[in-house]
């Protein structure tokens, strides 16, 4: 028998604007990311630049509008320099992070000349754990500043004349983790951040700043790491990060399925911190949030970085999606765009092979996982103006986060077209359920899309590569100022809305 909800869309009550930078993903070099992912010089699709063109086109696609790079862990021990210039006098190291060896053909201007390409905006992130102030200001100089001075002139002497310009910039990578290279306590990241940021206000004050937050909400020191790290830096930098990523092979399905909520209690945790850590300052700024690793990923299945063995490229954390894992992806991105006002970056973890919406074999195809289609479609049609959208409907009861609502969702309001676009999951795993939804206006229907299956352990792949895919959906009713619809169980939808005529 199915379940019934009801929820209300009204231009009037709006969380913020969308923000582009929320649908950011992440390169890291680690296993098959850049190489045979992004950049595979000799592929049948390589580009003059050995960028892989069909993943060029799958990235465009997806309507990732922004990329973090190039870690993660490997940035902890990473030394860009090694990175630029000739390539045949770029050195091989060690990656310490991934227990990997680096021959560093893909570095700082290949990732410029691929996001360039890709369209989308560059994330960098500096190594704070085995450097410091003066190779951060160094990086800095080399991609930022225009020349006449000896690092801006090797970039252009290494054939980049204009200045590459990014705007944001990680301080450090989850550096209150033990596994991480260059580990530090609160006090001493908060030291190294704040030092590096002021030098890097004094460069150039517009670049916006990201402090590390907690590499989980599971650390020991939750909450009280963001507060002492946020306390030494506050006035200095302009986010602070969070990662989350929801295993789902940890634990009961309805957990998993509630992930979306957990990522919602985490976000409103972290906004407090801050918030409580300006009001200690007596300060009237307001950190924003750069949740710049989210995911699912079967971190269970990953025998730890010890147990890998010093090769290049290779398979790491190549993990098939299946439909369920779709449907939690969706309603991960619901929840970054229901705190649209608070959230100012986030970056799916990560873009290509390494827990990844894309796929790729070396040689071979590039494909679609089953999450590409949630991300894509949320890119697409999430437009304007984040509306406030409040279900009432059941709760489902989960071991690991409580109650939850069975209907999680969110809405865009886009004011130049007066178009609407309804994001819902139906997290019950038993029962379809029978949504009544309140417009503002009579409205016709642009597009009904759902992603469910009978075999939600459906996946893709490179033999069958659009097995999981999002479909019709069927029996969206209009009818004066309310629509109606059935939500599969264990499915993601988009509904798509329109005034008859166009706006004025
Ligand atoms: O995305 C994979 C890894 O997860 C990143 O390198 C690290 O930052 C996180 O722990």
């Amino acid at each position: 028998m199915a379940t019934t909800a009801r929820l209300t869309l009204d231009p009037a009550f709006r969380i913020g604007p969308v923000e582009p930078r929320l649908f950011g993903s992440f390169v890291e070099h680690m296993g098959r990311c850049v190489y045979t992912g992004v950049f595979e010089p000799g592929h049948p699709a390589a580009d003059a630049d050995g960028l892989r063109t069909d993943v060029l086109e799958l990235t465009r696609e997806l309507g990732v509008t922004l990329v973090r790079y190039p870690g993660g862990n490997f940035v902890s021990n990473y030394r860009w320099e090694d990175g630029v210039g000739p390539v045949e006098n770029r050195p091989a190291r060690l990656d310490l992070a991934w227990r990997s060896l680096e021959d560093n053909r893909f570095g700082l201007n290949e990732f410029m000349v691929w996001a360039a390409k890709a369209g989308v905006e560059p994330m960098m992130a500096l190594n704070l754990g085995t450097r410091g102030v003066a190779e951060a200001l160094e990086l800095v100089e080399y991609a930022n500043y225009p020349g006449g001075t000896r690092l801006s002139d090797l970039r252009r002497a290494h054939g980049f004349d204009r200045p590459h310009d990014v705007r944001l910039w990680c301080l450090g990578n989850e550096l209150d983790g033990p596994w991480q290279m260059g580990h530090k306590t609160a006090a001493e990241y908060g030291r190294l951040a704040a030092e590096t940021a002021r030098a890097l206000k004094r460069f150039d004050p517009g670049l916006s700043l990201v402090a590390c937050g907690s590499s989980n909400s599971a650390m020991p020191t939750f909450g009280a790491w963001e507060a002492e790290v946020l306390e030494a830096t506050y006035e200095m930098v302009d986010h602070v990060s969070l990662h989350a990523y929801y295993d789902p092979s940890d634990g009961d399905v309805d957990s998993f399925l509630a992930s979306g909520a957990d990522m919602d209690h985490m976000i409103r945790s972290i906004a407090a911190t801050a918030d409580h850590v300006g009001a200690r300052l007596r300060s009237r700024k307001k950190i924003k949030l750069s949740f710049d690793e989210w995911n699912v990923w079967y971190q269970s299945r990953f025998p730890g970085e010890a147990a890998l063995d010093w090769t290049e490229r290779p398979r790491l954390i190549e993990d098939a999606y299946d439909v369920t894992d779709a449907v939690v992806v969706g309603s991960l991105l619901i929840t970054l765009l229901r705190n649209a006002d608070r959230v100012g970056v986030a970056c799916q973890a990560q873009l290509a092979n390494v827990i990844a919406p894309i796929r790729t074999e070396p040689g071979g195809p590039a494909w679609r996982q089953s999450i590409f289609h949630p991300f894509a479609l949320t890119a697409r049609h999430a437009r304007g103006q984040v509306l406030r959208v409040e279900p009432e409907c059941a709760t489902i009861a989960t071991a690991k986060h409580g109650d939850v609502p069975a209907i999680w969702a969110t809405a865009t309001y886009d004011e130049t077209t007066g178009e609407l676009a309804l994001f819902v999951v139906n997290r019950d795993r038993r029962e379809p359920c029978a949504l009544e939804v309140a417009l503002p206006g009579e409205l016709r229907p642009v597009e009904h899309l759902e992603l469910t299956d009978d075999d939600l352990s459906a996946v893709n792949t490179a033999e069958t590569p659009d097995r999981v895919r999002p479909r019709p959906g069927t029996g969206l009713r209009l009818r004066g100022r309310r629509a109606s619809l059935t939500l599969p169980p264990v499915s993601w939808s988009v509904i798509r809305l329109a005034p008859d005529s166009p706006q004025e």
